[in-house]
């Protein structure tokens, strides 16, 4: 049994189904019991009348005086027998007979407790009496005919009563059976969550489907069945992202074993410090790529929500620019930047400033000495634009989709990277919702790299 505490889908359906059943119950109950008792037209009173017709009758014709006092008392006393198991007492039934002169012909002893005379058609409560005026139109008399409320309040009460004990005798038996229906009912439920949990966690082939009959249950395959696939190939990716970033490391480190080893066994001065330079180029690039590494399995990470910061575009594009002057100079390389004095924005300005940095990196490594760059940063109408354009060899159109994935750089490259700066550049793209668009660059050479930022990560400007 599901502990009380906890919400339950079981209990949940019991409920509702235990108190639809009392909802009808309760409008049959109201129902049946305006039907028997209201005023005018209900059953009750339509016997009354049937009863005052029948006095009336009795007084019209011409029968014996100790034959019609019979006569009325068994129509008195027959009266209300199936309305209540204790019909109405003498004392609960009045009655009043005039002619159409309003002679009296006869009335009952419980009668002078009533106001005389009623003058009207419809029954009316009066006192503790229910008063039903009969005017027999055929006969010469006219019935006046009451019934005290207490005769009409027993027979409410043994309605209630006849109601409420099949529903009090009814409703732990009802329990009982939807009980064992629904546990029946959500047995195959059961069966789906033992599917999942015995499940090995390294499977992610698609779930078969216990009780493949039940509509209600394809839904939730599908989707379990949906998410399996797509950790499918999250799984995929990430164990090939595993295995090329332990390529990448094991080249730097190769070398640097080499390096060592060369190292060890230097014979001069000159021999040691080219190899030192040598190892110490292999270690940074072992640190660049681990650090690399951690940006990205950072930004991965599923909580990777992008911070909203407020900070400038176009101040963190010209001081990045800035950063970048030394190894621009040494190469002859002409940076530039064009656009806006200020761009208010919001989002995360450290992962913008890597952004920046791995674009100038590529535009300056790839580029030839005395090559031009150009960094923009424009503020259009629904979004910011961020480009980083150079007239170097650029990427030819068929590989523009693929240097975006990671580790992937182009075949004929002669400078050394890992492939992952342009996979930082789209990630960090993403995180803020804006897209990226690898072009042509400046003057129609080179690359251009077009960042377009939403406005809604702008921030509004004071
Ligand atoms: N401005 C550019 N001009 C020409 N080719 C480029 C340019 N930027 C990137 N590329 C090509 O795209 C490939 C992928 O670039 P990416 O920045 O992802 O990796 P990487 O520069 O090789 O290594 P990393 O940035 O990880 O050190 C590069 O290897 C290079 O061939
Ligand atoms: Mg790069």
């Amino acid at each position: 049994m599901p502990s009380l505490a906890r919400r339950s889908l079981y209990r949940r359906l019991l409920w509702t189904s235990l108190s639809t059943i009392l909802a009808v119950w309760l409008v049959l109950f109201a129902w049946f019991y305006w039907e028997v008792t209201r005023v005018g037209s209900g059953y009750l009173d339509g016997d009354l009348r049937g009863l005052a017709r029948s006095l009336g009758t009795v007084y019209s014709a011409d029968i014996k005086t100790g034959e019609r006092v019979r006569i009325v008392d068994q129509l008195i006393g027959q009266f209300g027998h199936g309305y209540s198991e204790k019909p109405p007492l003498r004392s609960e039934l009045a009655y009043r007979i005039v002619d159409k002169r309003q002679h009296l012909l006869a009335v009952s002893n419980t009668w002078p407790e009533l106001e005389l005379p009623i003058r009207a058609d419809a029954p009316a409560n009066q006192g503790r009496w229910r008063i039903l005026m009969v005017d027999a139109v055929d006969a010469p008399v006219q019935v006046q005919l009451a019934v005290a409320r207490s005769f009409v309040q027993r027979v409410q009460a043994e309605i209630l009563v006849f109601f409420l004990m099949p529903l009090i005798a009814a409703v732990p038996i009802i329990m009982l059976l939807l009980r064992v229906g629904y546990g029946r009912a959500l047995q195959p439920l059961a069966l789906l969550a033992s599917t999942i949990t015995s499940r090995d966690v390294q499977s992610t082939a698609p779930l078969a489907c216990p009780d493949p009959e039940y509509q209600e249950l394809r839904p939730v395959f599908n989707s379990v069945n949906e998410l399996l696939s797509r950790l499918a190939t999250f799984r995929e990716g990430e164990q090939r992202f595993f295995a090329d970033a332990a390529h990448e490391l094991r080249t730097p480190l190769a070398a640097i074993g080499a390096q060592v080893h060369l190292l060890a066994r230097a014979e001069s001065e000159q021999e040691r410090a080219a190899l030192a330079a040598l190892l110490d180029a292999s270690i940074a690039r072992s640190g660049e790529l681990v650090g690399k590494l951690l940006t990205l399995s950072r930004l991965d990470a599923e909580s990777a929500q992008v911070r909203s910061e407020p900070f400038d575009l176009a101040a963190l594009a010209r001081v990045a620019l800035s950063r970048h002057v030394p190894h621009a100079l040494a190469r002859n390389i002409n940076l530039a930047y064009d656009g806006e004095q200020a761009l208010p924005c919001r989002g995360d300005a450290s992962a913008m400033d890597g952004l920046l940095d791995n674009l100038l990196d590529n535009a300056i490594r790839y580029c030839p000495d005395g090559a031009s760059i150009n960094v923009e940063v424009n503020a259009g109408f629904a979004s910011a634009r961020l480009a980083v354009l150079d007239d170097g060899p650029g990427i030819a159109p068929q590989w523009r989709e693929q240097v975006l994935k990671r580790f992937v750089r182009l075949p004929d490259n002669t400078v050394t990277g890992s492939g992952l700066g342009l996979a930082i550049v789209k990630r960090v793209v993403e995180l803020h919702g804006g897209s990226l668009l690898l072009t042509d660059g400046l003057n129609g050479n080179g690359l251009g790299v077009e960042i377009r930022l939403p406005r809604s990560m702008m921030a509004e400007e004071a």
